[in-house]
């Protein structure tokens, strides 16, 4: 990650708007405790301890492509207590688990940061179990495209809302829920969709 979005990502700030938009994740599709649940992108870790929270999963497991982040994340859950969680440095567009292995997906602000983020969604699409539900919360071309441009930012890694629901179709997932209503005002995507059963 470049050092502005380091910036922008890991302050208090950031973490309060996670904290509503992961309690929003959980309300859009309120599933059993005790699944397996897998943070794609898991930043520093805060969005880990929030999932552990709100989703109450039986096995949590995270990763990240960024080492620094990991590290930082390995800190903040062995603070946390979330021992049950497995944190690993991985590639959203090749991921290293076998197919069906998670009931639920959860994503936040990764997808726009990855260049084959087609690949990533039907990665989710693999690993999750039949039935299984991808929750996403992420940023549009539509708000962020000039924005993202004059930071630098990879603009293949950047998508429409539209050519991200087709994408997820294209994967096998279904929308269930949104796109739209984030209840924060950073981001302007929001939703679940469902592998089916
Ligand atoms: C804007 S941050 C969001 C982090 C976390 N989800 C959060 O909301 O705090 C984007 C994160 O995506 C990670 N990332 C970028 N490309 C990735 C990829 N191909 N696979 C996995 N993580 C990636 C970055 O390292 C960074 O931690």
């Amino acid at each position: 990650m470049r050092l502005l979005e380091r910036i922008l990502v890991n302050n208090p700030l950031y973490a309060w708007l996670q904290r509503r938009e992961v309690a929003n994740l959980y309300r859009l599709a309120r599933l059993p405790a005790g699944l397996t649940i897998l943070d794609l992108g898991c930043g520093r870790g805060v969005e880990t301890a929030l999932i552990a929270d709100a989703f109450r999963p039986g096995r949590l497991v995270a990763f990240d492509l960024d080492r620094r982040q990991v590290q930082e994340a390995g800190r903040r859950l062995a603070h946390n207590g979330a021992a049950e969680s497995a944190l690993l440095l991985a590639d959203a567009s090749r991921l290293p688990f076998a197919a069906e292995r998670f009931d639920a997906v959860v994503e936040m602000a990764v997808m726009h940061h990855v260049p084959d983020w087609q690949a990533a969604l039907r990665e989710v699409a693999r690993v999750l179990k039949p039935g299984g539900s991808f929750h996403f919360v992420d940023i549009s071309k539509r708000r962020y495209g000039i924005g993202m441009k004059l930071m630098g930012h990879d603009m293949q890694a950047l998508f429409t809302i539209g050519g991200f629901r087709t994408a997820l179709e294209e994967a096998g997932l279904t929308l269930e829920r949104g796109i739209g209503r984030p209840v924060t005002p950073v981001f302007d995507m929001v939703g679940v969709a469902r592998k089916a059963a």
